[in-house]
């Protein structure tokens, strides 16, 4: 956290105003008191710190970079609510999910309703462009979280398959701060496709370390459950790299998705990702796409900004949580 804290301080009233922002817009609503106390102000607002710093770091000086920050971690914070439904979590950021404290039917409604807050925001900015990009990510975002459930249990799912579906599940929040940032500073074509591809790599590496991590982390120190992929069958770059190795772990993985239950098999299939190199392999995707991004990230002017900017990239990939 501490690190965090470092690489913040350029932009520190920028997520301070926003924190505040955020906490009254969710006690004005349904969101009393109650569920400000939840997940939803606990998190690491990666994607608004992104944001603000990338934003600064190209000169853009205005105040309502703030509002931006807002609508992308409300829409972040919307589909993670889904996403715990989905993924049948019951715990988020050390708390309790919506889900486990409401069911899911009123889960659903409440990740609408945040949902709705980010749009009504992005709609008061009287932006088409910014409307424009907001629907197209989304629409990427639910493109990547449909793929992946349509790929439950498709052990024969390839690296490149995966690789598309990160890039819109998670990617797309991330282009979309790059993009916004490029908009607002009114950057040429071609510097925005640099932006954006910058902004897009440090995506994917955030959802590769986001799928290591849930082998090898802990509860305690993720704040969520961790080896939940496999039970839930879904297939990430450690494992879809193992099975290529090994057709034995590729027969284990068949056999334990028959019966999700099976923990012995899921801490032996989980040996076997690590004996055949599995996250080893990850980490290096990760670590080579976080090299292609700084290399882009020094192309942007010395400032504050720009170095706390190269700090966050680090960040993702060496995070433990
Ligand atoms: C977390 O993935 C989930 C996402 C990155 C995207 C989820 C998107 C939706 C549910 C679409 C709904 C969209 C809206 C706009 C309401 P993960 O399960 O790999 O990460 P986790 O380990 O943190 O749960
Ligand atoms: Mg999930």
């Amino acid at each position: 956290v501490n690190q965090l804290e470092k690489i913040v301080a350029p932009v520190k009233s920028e997520l301070k105003t926003l924190e505040k922002r955020i906490n009254s817009i969710l006690r004005e609503n349904v969101f009393n008191e109650k569920f400000t106390g939840t997940f939803l102000n606990k998190g690491k607002k990666l994607r608004p710190i992104f944001l603000f710093l990338l934003a600064r770091a190209l000169g853009y000086r205005e105040n309502d970079i703030v509002d931006y920050g807002i609508i992308v971690e409300l829409l972040h914070n919307a589909s993670l609510v889904h996403d715990d439904i989905i993924d049948h979590s019951l715990k988020r950021r050390g708390e309790s999910t919506f889900n486990a404290l409401y069911g899911n039917n009123i889960a659903v409604l409440l990740g609408d309703l945040l949902f709705l807050f980010s749009n009504k925001l992005a709609v008061e900015k009287r932006k088409f462009e910014i409307l424009d990009i907001l629907v197209e990510k989304n629409e990427n975002l639910l493109i990547g979280e449909i793929e992946e459930g349509l790929n439950a249990g498709n052990v024969s799912l390839t690296e490149d398959e995966y690789m598309k579906i990160i890039k819109n599940k998670t990617a797309s929040l991330f282009e979309l701060v790059g993009e916004i940032a490029c908009l607002l500073t009114n950057k040429k074509e071609n510097d925005c496709e640099a932006i954006k591809g910058m902004s897009s790599l440090i995506g994917l590496s955030f959802q590769i370390i986001d799928d290591i991590l849930d082998y090898t982390s802990e509860v305690k120190k993720v704040g969520k459950p961790v080896m939940n992929d496999l039970r839930e069958k879904t297939l990430t770059l450690p494992i879809i790299y193992a099975m290529k190795k090994s057709y034995d772990l590729k027969e284990k993985v068949e056999k334990f998705f028959s019966d999700v239950s099976n923990d012995t098999l899921l801490y032996e299939i989980r040996d076997g990702v690590v004996e055949l190199g599995g996250l080893k392999y990850a980490k290096e995707k990760a670590l080579e796409m976080m090299k292609q991004t700084r290399g882009r990230i020094d192309k942007i002017p010395p400032s504050v900004y720009k170095d706390s900017l190269l700090a966050l990239v680090d960040f993702i990939v060496k995070r433990s949580f």
